[in-house]
């Protein structure tokens, strides 16, 4: 592993700090979690914690010293036990961490109660997000105590908290040229997985049947995990926006929705496809995916420098709204035209989430959709700049109702792709994910 560029953001971190005054930043990794019994669910580290360390052991701990006389970064971080790591495997312990992964010094985790109350002693600012591990919370309350205790001999407390995960949500939202390869990396591998699921697909079988072709391709190509619920929908049950149970026999004439990404060294995908159980789209079917098609190009023609986030949003939202008016879905006589069917949010019977997220270690990534500064009334969305990675995915969800079409019930699609921002436009990491009508037929065929 490449740690230099680990190292490089906790520097731009403490740089971040020293601009606000200096401080003191307290960064943990996840909770093991009990599943059931004395089982755990496999262990995740927390995504603000890895990005500073690219550490994955549990009970660790950040602290990031901006201090007077320059800067320190120390890990806390589980004691070598030989017994215990001939049951669970291996672990770095301090004095292996703080040098593998380029810490300043590295301690054992027991000893933050009494370290921590030192390195808060006349500190300005700690830099600490409140409310994302209670445990945690309680630990930091003793130590502010501890330091405030001290008081009368002269020793002061942080006057103020400020939300570390502001500063890190930022840094986030670019992708350095590491990231870059890694989520392109983990695209192709859910790209192929998708194109093994189609292949697999025929009438008859069942979606958890499908769902594991997606694990078997994520995992033979290295991937260590889905990066969120492998969602496998086919017929009505693509209408279930978060549909989980995948279980349900796949139809003759359903369609199937996969909305599956791997995550690969902590870099998530997250591709969706929609193709037909035998084969070959039907009209109504081939209809409404061309017009999702339609919208989501209209949305990825806006994915460059200079275009605010929500722009793909309104144009995808355009370019559906005119289709569901064009085929009936919504009728001309109750909505309206289509500004006027945008405007009062009729769409949205059809189509009721947004177009897309910011893409990293998280699948739902860190990061603000609107600029800092207020400009009248609201903060503008946000504008799209290179380095940024997100998703495209426009759908169209047809729930049987009175006034829609008959030949449109049950149609649930959606199309989502990955999108890395360039100098000049942007580049789909998905690409090579089957797409066009044409694309995913034969791709069925074979
Ligand atoms: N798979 C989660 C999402 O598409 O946002
Ligand atoms: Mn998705
Ligand atoms: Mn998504």
């Amino acid at each position: 592993m490449n740690i230099e560029s680990f190292i490089s953001r906790r520097n731009k971190l403490l740089a971040l700090m020293q601009e606000q005054g200096g401080g003191v930043a307290v960064i943990p990794t996840a909770r093991e979690m009990t599943r059931n019994s004395d089982n755990h669910f496999p262990f995740r580290h927390d995504s603000y914690f890895y990005y500073l360390s690219g550490f994955s052991e549990p009970e660790a701990v950040i602290v990031l010293i901006a201090g007077r006389s320059g800067n320190r970064s120390i890990l806390f971080c589980r004691e070598k036990n030989l017994e215990r790591e001939i049951w669970d495997g291996y672990r770095f312990g301090p004095e292996a961490a703080s040098e593998q992964f380029g810490f300043d010094a590295a301690h054992a985790c027991d000893a933050l109660d009494t370290e921590m109350p030192c390195y808060l002693e006349d500190v300005n600012t700690l830099f600490y997000s409140t409310g994302a591990d209670n445990n945690l919370d309680a630990q930091m309350q003793n130590w502010l105590q501890a330091v405030r205790s001290k008081s009368r001999s002269g020793v002061t407390a942080p006057e103020k908290t400020l939300n570390v995960r502001c500063l890190l949500d930022e840094m986030r939202v670019f992708k350095d040229d590491r990231e870059i390869t890694l989520l392109q990396h983990a695209a192709i591998i859910s790209g192929a997985a998708h194109a093994r699921a189609m292949r697999f697909t025929q009438p008859g079988r069942y979606e958890y049947e499908l769902e594991a072709e997606l694990l078997h391709e994520f995992r033979r190509r290295g991937s260590q995990a889905p990066a969120y619920s492998s969602i496998v929908a086919a017929g009505a049950n693509a209408c279930v926006l978060h549909y989980q149970a995948n279980n349900a026999q796949i139809k003759d004439g359903d369609l199937v929705l996969i909305d599956a990404g791997c995550e690969l060294d902590s870099y998530a995908s997250d591709i969706t496809r929609t193709f037909p159980a035998n084969g070959k789209f039907s009209g109504p079917q081939k209809t409404l995916y061309e017009l999702v098609l339609a919208g989501q190009q209209a949305a990825l023609d806006c994915a460059h420098p200079g275009s605010r986030y929500m722009d793909g949003h309104n144009a995808a939202v355009r370019v559906l709204t005119q289709g569901m008016l064009d085929t009936g879905l919504l009728s001309k006589d109750k909505v309206g035209n289509v500004d006027d069917a945008i405007a009062s949010g009729a769409f949205r019977q059809f189509y009721m989430h947004g177009t897309g997220h910011w893409l990293g270690l998280d699948v739902h990534d860190a990061g603000s959709y609107r600029e800092a500064e207020k400009n009248g009334d609201e903060k503008p969305w946000r504008k799209l700049e290179a380095g940024m990675v997100l998703t495209i995915e426009p759908g169209i969800y047809v729930r049987p109702a009175q006034d829609v079409p008959e030949e449109y019930w049950n149609i649930g699609i959606r199309i989502e792709d990955d999108v890395l921002i360039t100098a000049d436009g942007h580049l789909n990491l998905s690409r090579d994910t089957p797409k066009t009508v044409a694309d995913i037929e034969a791709e069925m065929q074979q």
